[in-house]
């Protein structure tokens, strides 16, 4: 019996049968995108709460004008999982992203494992987005006069001030619930649209980077960066080289989403070359622009001003001749968090609908609708799922949770492609880098153990109740457990 268990734990999902199940056909995926739409899935991804709430946080409160080292320390760390995604993602071009790439080479065990995970970078991922967003558009709309009930916009954790001066609890964060179910309403509709949308709005999104930028650099004081590395406090992560690092674990939440172009794998033209550009093409350009945006921001305003600053785009903008470019920004970046949600959301789907697939889940997640060739149920779903956590939830535990869940994936990402080499020596593949796996698992490792040990209980929670699901359902359903078995699949 022992062994019988294992075994069912084990067994991995032929590479051929990945990519026969990837045939599509009318009735699955349509394959749709191309390199540039993958840029603009990955950029769309990207940009978003993190560089617009987290840049001022992370220069005050650990790296002083050093941010900008903390970014390239990130985008190192992103960069060798996205070169094992893009590695993998090459070679296996089927929907499902690190789910699938787990399946083919660790076994379904480690397979279920990360897809349960995902829910924690996709799915709450969306979710914090989207308090931030509310956040953002009750601001603007308070610029108009218009002051949405305090009770409507924050959720049962978080204190508010009534008019009449005294204090209570939220009740829901309505801005959020409802964002939420546009964009899934959006995604079920089709991904070709749902691209469609995301191509304009990158581009709104990129330019009010730039924008900022361009309008920043000439008013750079250059007392500003002294000292650059600030003296360490004293303290684990205040300045110093330490601070550096913890802001780099700060603003590895920018860097989140770019994997999610690894989800489009069954939409895309030419996955082994297009796959690659566009992780990779995607994160290179978001590295750059984040390093000039925080270069600047640290020379308009001094490190040490921005403390609890979550909105040091318009703090960057008053230190310029151009105060008048405040709300054209603020609605660039409020439609810049749409795409992630966006982004974010479709990747979900599409981890739920390869794992419903494979009858580790439901068949209800892996339907697909007749017409719009989209898997509407897995996005209804997700619709409650994310309302119910953006709503009710406040926006520090969701980003944690999704910081965690992002790097566990990132490492049995990098663990599946050493894995893989061994195996599989011989299998076509877009490239290969010595060294990279290895590295990638030891930085998002030295990234995870940064973060705070209730953040640590709640995804030991999370994947105790993930266990529980697969012994109760998947292992028992698992198509490739009954194919190997010789039974029929349910
Ligand atoms: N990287 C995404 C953001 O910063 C998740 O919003």
């Amino acid at each position: 019996m022992a062994s019988g268990v294992a075994g069912d734990l084990l067994r991995t999902k032929p590479i051929e049968q990945l990519t026969g199940d990837a045939g599509g056909g009318a009735h699955g995926l349509e394959r749709t995108l191309g390199a540039m739409s993958l840029i603009a899935l990955g950029i769309g991804g990207i940009i978003g709460a993190g560089l617009f709430s987290l840049t001022g946080i992370a220069a005050a409160e650990h790296a002083g004008p050093a941010v900008v080292i903390s970014f390239a320390i990130a985008a190192f760390g992103c960069a060798l999982a996205g070169m094992c995604y893009s590695e993998l993602a090459s070679m296996i071009p089927v929907s499902g992203s690190a789910y699938t790439y787990a399946y083919a080479t660790m076994g379904e065990f480690v397979a279920w494992i990360i897809g349960w995970d995902l829910v924690l970078e996709y799915a709450v991922g969306a979710a914090t987005v989207s308090v931030s967003w509310s956040k953002y558009v009750v601001t603007l709309l308070q610029g108009f006069g218009l002051t949405l009930p305090a009770r409507l916009v924050h959720s049962p954790f978080e204190t508010v001030q009534l008019a009449d001066g005294t204090t209570t609890h939220g009740l829901v964060n309505l801005p959020a619930v409802l964002i939420l179910c546009l964009i899934s309403l959006l995604l079920m509709r089709g991904v070709r649209e749902s691209a469609r949308v995301n191509a304009v709005i990158v581009v709104v999104k990129v330019a009010v980077v730039l924008a900022v930028i361009a309008a920043g650099v000439f008013y750079v004081k250059a007392q500003n960066y002294v000292p650059f590395i600030p003296d360490n406090t004293g303290t684990f992560g205040e300045y110093g080289w330490s601070g550096i690092m913890r802001g780099a674990g700060v603003v590895f939440f920018a860097y989140i989403g770019f994997d999610a172009v690894s989800t489009a794998a069954q939409e895309v033209k030419n996955p082994q070359r297009n796959m690659m550009i566009g992780i990779l093409g995607s994160l290179a350009i978001c590295t750059a622009l984040y390093i000039a945006f925080a270069a600047v921001l640290t020379g308009l305003v001094r490190y040490d001003t921005m403390k609890g600053d979550a909105a040091p785009v318009a703090t960057a903008i008053m230190q310029t001749p151009f105060p008048w470019l405040q709300t054209l920004v603020t609605l660039g970046v409020i439609a810049g968090f749409t795409t992630v949600m966006l982004v974010l959301l479709y990747g979900q789907s599409r981890v739920f609908y390869a794992m419903a697939q494979d009858r580790l889940l439901p068949r209800f997640f892996a339907a697909i609708h007749p017409t719009w060739r989209t898997p509407v149920r897995s996005h209804l779903f997700f619709m409650g799922l994310t309302a119910l956590l953006g709503g009710f939830l406040p926006i520090s535990q969701l980003g944690h949770m999704t910081s965690i869940g992002t790097l566990l994936a990132f490492i049995i990402v990098c663990a599946g492609v050493v894995i893989m080499r061994r195996t599989h020596p011989n299998e076509a593949r877009g490239y290969r880098v010595p060294l990279v796996p290895a590295a990638g698992i030891l930085v998002c490792l030295a990234m995870m153990v940064s973060l705070d040990g209730e953040t640590w209980l709640r995804l030991v929670i999370w994947l105790a109740i993930g266990l529980a699901i697969y012994f109760g359902y998947g292992r028992r359903h698992s198509r490739v457990g009954r194919e190997q078995a010789g039974q029929a699949v349910r």
